[in-house]
């Protein structure tokens, strides 16, 4: 069944061989009158894909029919009561499963890849075959509404069952339009604006065919060695938490009364998987796939609550993890797939394995054969076996020996009806096979719009030394240089969906177009992001003396992070620490400014560029709309208001490094020996966990609480005034970190409970208030009880982790315990 490749899409998603760039006809829409679809329009799809008629009786279901979450005992499915059209829908999946033989059953199990390259009318003929004979129920990896009509009408009109496919597609920061990486989204603080992206992407995937995307990524990551930081949020397990929430309601479309993610049936949206299930950034020394070894208390509180969250947000997918946890694979975990996900947390959707997760049990150890593979797999609660087709050939013998149940695969089948019900595909197969629509939403003009004003929004500006910037666009001459300035691959980032190099503004394209035909923009590459060759060094130092500011755009290809991209080193790959300073020297004997911009898929260790270069951009890797998000960015258009969502360590030998460490019994004091530091090194970061600067200044008061003692089960409120105490505009991000300062276990220093980004303008002062919740307060004590102890707990409101005026409050009363109801209150929206 399978192509043959190994992997269907490791060109595409890692690294498009770059000499073979083909040109493509772009579906470019140049007027808005293009997106006149019936009930397809930018403007309702942005406002709001609620106001689609096609979600309306969605909409009204999921208003009436939603459970009362928060009264909600955490062990009952949050799954809404069954209501006329959900019975109906019980009633229609239990006829077409009746009807199946136990081979049908096993092929709506399984998935399989198809290649990225078919995307014509031809289907590869064995993938054919198995549609007619049902022994597949979805595809990875192949989109258009071409050929995906065509894959459907072979399961429509030649298979004896007629069950529609599932077409799915790891649509992670954008389809075709594509958004900044997930870190560098996180890095906006604005979980409205990743929701709409996230909403952009599923509109467009899903106007190519697509009904399933594999994001987003909810993994902590606390190794920056780890490539696939990249496609998270970063560190932190709140901001994990709400940007997974918000990234599931923008996939997924979000109903405006109950806060939860639609499931049903419109064709802009995608089905969203929260992966990977679970402590797959854990991976031991940074090394992808690697073993995970977290403490029951850390998995709870650190890595689980994303899914939490995403689950709570209605995630319709979640995907089990390669890893394995204290000796279980992932796929073979049962206590954590079916005893938390599914029993304690009530979630119901699909659970798909990673790739050939299933039969990687034979490598882990875990299963003697195929058989037991399977056997274990399924067992555990995984329902979607992709491609290790260990399902379909191992499972009817296990079935038939009694080993495994029929009624376990009538569950996982059920499921994946529903979701192909929940589509609308058993009404109309073909209705996301529109090539109308796919033409009118491809790299529709308002996405990149949209594109452009995310990329901005993730820019950190991590030093400024002297005000170098922004810049003025008439100062002169600009010498643009580096090996990424003018890099559309790297631009996309790792996992770039069906993007394309030729789609993307470069850096050096963005700033020559923002400076117009008068200005003078010079450029020299300088040095290749990855070899020794220095050839190029003397033609940028030239340029560098030549111009009047100095731009240096270095960092990380593309392909230098993402999946399988782990690095066992921090620094600027080749030589480009050398090209920085050969750069710096020239601009700095001229006298010119030199800002450096940094493009990368993780922290970088960039001790030397901090202490010396005066002004540092974080740009990650910025999608499409790089080069104008980073030229407004420069020259003053936009003032970025981004902030790390992960530490930056001065040297690899620092990590771990995460901000929410514990205190030690000997805390690191400058100057005294005898406790938890380096010697060659300071202990702290290079930049710290929420660190990000603005054109302008923001000033703090202290902060002020509603109550100075409270139960455990009070709320109380922390406020703040800040004041944009500069001369411009400029967006903060106001941060609420918590300690309890002791407790029967220990608590980590500080740990972020709520943010907001605000825009303020110079001037002007506004007061934020946060709520605290008994939730926030929780923790898992000894016994693995969640509960609120007595006692007292710091409270910091700051535009970083570092620093901020302690306030205090006390808990009072007996230790009381809480059901974990997830890091967000249910319901959260931006
Ligand atoms: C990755 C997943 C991805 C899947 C399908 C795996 O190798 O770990 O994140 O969704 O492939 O492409």
């Amino acid at each position: 069944m399978s192509d043959g490749t190994p992997h269907w899409s490791r060109t595409s998603r890692f690294r498009i061989p770059r000499a073979v760039y083909i040109p493509v006809t772009l579906h470019l829409v140049s007027s808005p009158i293009a997106l006149q679809l019936p009930g397809v329009t930018t403007t309702t799809l942005l406002a709001s894909a609620a106001a689609l008629g096609l979600l309306a009786a969605a909409c009204t279901r999921a208003a009436t029919g939603a459970p009362d979450l928060a009264s909600t005992p955490s062990s009952v499915s949050l799954r809404p009561p069954l209501t006329p059209s959900d019975t109906r829908m019980e009633r229609f999946v239990d006829s077409v499963l009746a009807g199946l033989t136990l081979e049908e059953k096993l092929g709506q199990l399984t998935q399989n890849v198809l290649s990225a390259a078919v995307t014509g009318p031809q289907l590869p003929e064995a993938s054919a075959a198995d549609i007619r004979a049902g022994r597949i129920g979805s595809f990875l990896g192949t989109s258009g509404a071409e050929v995906t009509r065509n894959l459907q009408r072979v399961a429509m009109e030649q298979s004896r069952a007629k069950i529609p496919l599932l077409f799915a597609y790891d649509v992670i920061h954008g389809f075709r339009t594509i958004f900044p990486t997930p870190l560098a989204e996180a890095a906006s603080w604005d979980p409205a604006a990743v929701e709409r992206g996230a909403r952009v992407a599923a509109a467009e995937g899903a106007a190519n065919g697509l009904h399933w995307t594999f994001a987003p990524m909810v993994d902590i990551a606390r190794d920056p060695r780890w490539g696939r930081i990249v496609e998270g949020s970063g560190e932190d397990p709140y901001l994990g938490s709400v940007m997974a929430a918000a990234r599931v309601r923008g996939f997924q479309g979000a109903d405006s009364t109950t806060g939860v993610a639609h499931k049903f049936r419109d064709t802009l949206t995608l089905i969203a998987t929260a992966k990977h299930f679970v402590a797959y950034g854990a991976a031991e020394g940074g090394r992808d796939y690697n073993v995970a070894d977290v403490p029951p208390r850390t998995l709870r509180e650190i890595y689980l609550p994303p899914f939490h969250a995403a689950a709570n947000a209605g995630a319709g997918s979640v995907m089990a993890s390669f890893n394995e946890l204290d000796g279980v694979p992932m796929h073979a975990n049962r206590d954590l797939i079916d005893g938390v996900l599914r029993r304690e947390w009530g979630w119901d959707g699909i659970l798909v394995s990673d790739y050939t997760g299933v039969m990687e049990l034979l490598n882990h150890g875990a299963a003697a054969d195929s058989a037991e593979a399977a056997r274990i797999s399924i067992d555990a609660g995984v329902d979607v076996d992709m491609v290790s087709t260990f399902f379909l050939k191992k499972l009817p013998a296990e079935v038939g020996a009694g080993r495994v149940p029929i009624a376990v695969i009538d569950s996982a089948v059920r499921r994946v009806l529903r979701a192909k019900y929940e589509r609308g595909l058993f009404q109309d197969p073909y209705r996301y096979s529109s090539v109308a629509r796919e033409r009118a939403l491809t790299l529709a003009p308002a996405f990149v719009r949209e594109a452009r004003d995310m990329a901005r929004r993730s820019i950190v500006l991590l030093k400024n030394e002297g005000g170098v910037l922004p810049l003025r666009k008439n100062l002169g001459a600009i010498a643009v240089i580096g090996p990424l300035a003018d890099d559309s691959a790297s631009a996309l980032g790792a996992w770039a969906g069906a993007g394309r190099p030729q789609d993307v503004v470069t850096p050096l394209a963005g700033i020559r177009q923002a400076v117009g035909a008068g200005g003078r923009v010079l450029y020299a590459r300088g040095a290749p992001a990855d070899t020794a060759d220095s050839s190029g060094f003397a033609e940028a130092v030239r340029v560098a003396r030549e111009a009047d500011a100095v731009v240096l755009v270095i960092g990380e290809r593309e392909d230098m992070s993402g999946e399988a991209h782990s690095r066992a080193s921090l620094d600027l790959p080749g030589v480009q620490s050398e090209l920085a300073r050969a750069v710096y020297a020239a601009a700095r004997a001229a006298g010119k400014p030199m800002v450096v911009v940094l493009m990368n898929g993780r922290p970088l260790s960039v001790p030397w560029l901090a202490d010396n270069v005066p002004a540092i951009v974080e740009a990650w890797h910025l999608g499409v709309q790089t080069g104008p998000a980073l030229a407004d960015v420069i020259f003053g258009d936009f003032n970025p208001g981004g902030k790390l969502p992960v530490s930056f360590p001065r040297t690899v030998g620092q990590v771990p490094t995460y901000y929410n460490h514990k205190n030690t019994g000997r805390p690191p004091v400058e100057g005294i020996r005898w406790n938890s530091k380096y010697i060659d090194v300071p202990w702290t970061p290079l930049w710290p966990f929420g660190h990000g600067l603005s054109y302008t200044t923001f000033a703090y008061g202290p902060p002020r609480i509603s109550k100075t003692e409270i139960q455990p089960t009070d709320s109380l409120t922390v406020s703040v005034d800040v004041t944009n105490s500069g001369t411009l505009d400029g967006d903060e991000v106001v941060q609420v970190y918590v300690r309890d300062d002791a407790a029967s276990v220990t608590r980590p220093v500080k740990m972020l409970k709520g943010f907001r980004r605000v825009t303020l303008r110079a001037g002007e002062r506004r007061t934020l208030t946060f709520t605290l919740r008994p939730q926030d307060l929780a923790f898992y004590d000894i016994r693995m009880r969640h509960v609120v102890e007595p006692g007292t707990f710091t409270v910091w409101a700051a535009g970083s982790s570092v620093g901020g005026q302690p306030v205090r409050f006390r808990v009072v009363g007996a230790t009381t315990e809480l059901p974990d109801r997830g890091p967000l209150p249910l319901g959260w929206r931006p």
